[in-house]
Parts: C-alpha cells; structure tokens; sequence
C-alpha cells in the first residue's frame, strides 16, 4: 500500500506526469477511485450534484463535513483536499483559518481548497504561514456565479492578463497547486508555462499539469445538464434507469423476489 501523497509530493510533480483527480462526496465512490488517483477533491459541488441545489451558494460547512468524513473512510493512498464552502473564508483570513481548521479537524483532509486570486492571495499565505495546505482555484469559479453572471468560459482577450496575474498571485502566496476552471486552452497552457505550481485542468487543456472532474459528470451519473468539457467516461444513469425499470416490471410480474432471494418455512438443523 502506497503512502498518500503530501501536498509537497503534488507540488514536485510540476511539468511531470500528469496528477490525477477527481471529486468525490461518499465512502464507496473514495474506495473506488482511490488506488488511480492522486488526490480526491471533496467538491462544493456536492450541492449541485447529490442535494439538489441550483448551485454552490447554498453548501454549508456541515455538509462538507459530512461528505468529508465520509470520503476519508474510503481512502488509503490519495491525499484528500476539501473545498471551503462560499461564505466561510472570503470576509478575513482570520475566519478563513478558523473554518480551515475545523475542516481539517472534523474531517482529516490534508488540504483545502478555496476559490479567488489576487484577492485571496493574503488569505492562501495566512493560512500556509500556519499550516493549512492551500489549493487555489482560479477562472470559472462557481461561487461567485452571482457577480459573474454565467458560468462563462473565463479569460478571453484581455481578461487573459489579470488570469495569468490570479495565478501568479495565487503561487507566489504559498498555493501547492492551482486548479484552472473553464479557460481558454492557450491561456491554460502559458499560465502552465509561468507558474511554478502545478495546474490541474477542468474545462482548460491537456497540457496542465494535471486533470479533474466531477466524478459523477465523468461517470454519467449526473445528467440535469453537461458541460462541454465533460466526457462521460461510462453511462451509469442510463444503466441505473435501465436496471430499475427492470425491476419494477420484475416485481409487477412477480418474477422478484426469486426461489433463490426467499426463506424456508423449516428451522435449519443445526445452527453453530
Ligand atoms: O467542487 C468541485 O467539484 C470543484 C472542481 C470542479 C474543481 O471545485
Ligand atoms: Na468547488
């Protein structure tokens, strides 16, 4: 069994092979990514894709921790980063390391993850200053969704400039990592180029340093919308609407529960 990466380890495997991740909300779906990925993002996005939710908004720190400890129990050798839900770290660094800690008490992740560049770039370095490994994530950033007004692709033209200055920012104040979120692929590419840390892609290009994906978009689970930058690596809500559609029919005809899915009458002879 492999030891989980550090957040050290990811920073050193900048323009190396490329990291691997992707999200997840629940113990089975950490157990089985855990041995093809290198860390597994316990994404605010868990609002959107297993409550319901019409965006990040509305996710609060009680579900993160509960969808945080729930994945820790299902990893042994991935890091876990755990995303700072809207509202729990953008009015001072003091609260976001207050929340930060909590996070990584209540759920053991080694490392959050929080939205925003230059503006955050004094939070990221008050939080690593004292201990708090920081993932940043810069472009789309779908907390913001209302100020932003879409979820646009981001840094066209001459919003590529102040893109290439998040990131900087964001690497200069302490980051071990950057996830780039719907931007051009050639601005993702010469963000790649100039900052020191790794960029893990969604929506950005092959040549980051690394990839992500919502686990249930990529597995076809998720299917109220797609974003182009999504494939779907397998069609499991197909396969699930298929199965229990079988089911009902199976029940309906009585054909389920089988001979082999009941119980005899005759108490068993011997019981040990
Ligand atoms: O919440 C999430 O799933 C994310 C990834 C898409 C990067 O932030
Ligand atoms: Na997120």
């Amino acid at each position: 069994k492999k030891r989980a990466p550090m957040p050290e380890d990811i920073l050193a495997r900048k323009g190396g092979e490329p990291l691997v991740s992707l999200t997840a909300y629940t113990t089975p779906m950490a157990q089985i990514m855990d041995p093809h990925v290198d860390f597994v993002l316990v994404g605010d996005s868990v609002g959107m894709v297993l409550h319901g939710l019409a965006s990040t908004v509305e996710v609060t720190m009680e579900m993160m921790i509960l969808h945080g400890k729930a994945v820790a129990r299902g990893l042994s050798s991935a890091m876990m980063v755990i995303d700072m839900p809207f509202g729990s770290y953008e009015e001072s660094p003091q609260q976001a390391f207050r929340n930060a800690a909590i996070l990584m008490k209540e759920t053991g992740a080694g490392a959050v993850k929080l939205e925003g560049g230059v503006g955050m770039a004094e939070t990221i370095r008050f939080l690593v200053a004292r201990g708090i490994p920081v993932m940043a994530h810069v472009g789309l950033t779908p907390q913001s969704i209302n100020t932003l007004g879409g979820y646009k692709v981001q840094g066209r033209g001459d919003a590529g400039d102040a893109l290439m200055r998040d990131a900087q920012a964001v690497a200069d104040a302490g980051a071990f990592s950057v996830v780039l979120e719907k931007v051009p692929e050639g601005l993702a590419n010469r963000v790649t180029a100039q900052v020191a840390i790794p960029t893990i892609g969604i929506g950005a290009s092959a040549g980051c340093d690394g990839q992500i994906l919502v686990v249930d978009d990529m597995l076809g689970l998720f299917t109220a919308f797609k974003a182009k930058f999504v494939k779907r690596f397998a069609t499991l809500g197909e396969d699930a609407d298929a199965a229990i559609a079988e089911y009902a029919r199976a029940v309906k005809a009585r054909e389920f529960p089988g001979p082999e899915h009941v119980f005899g009458d005759a108490a068993p002879e011997a019981r040990k």
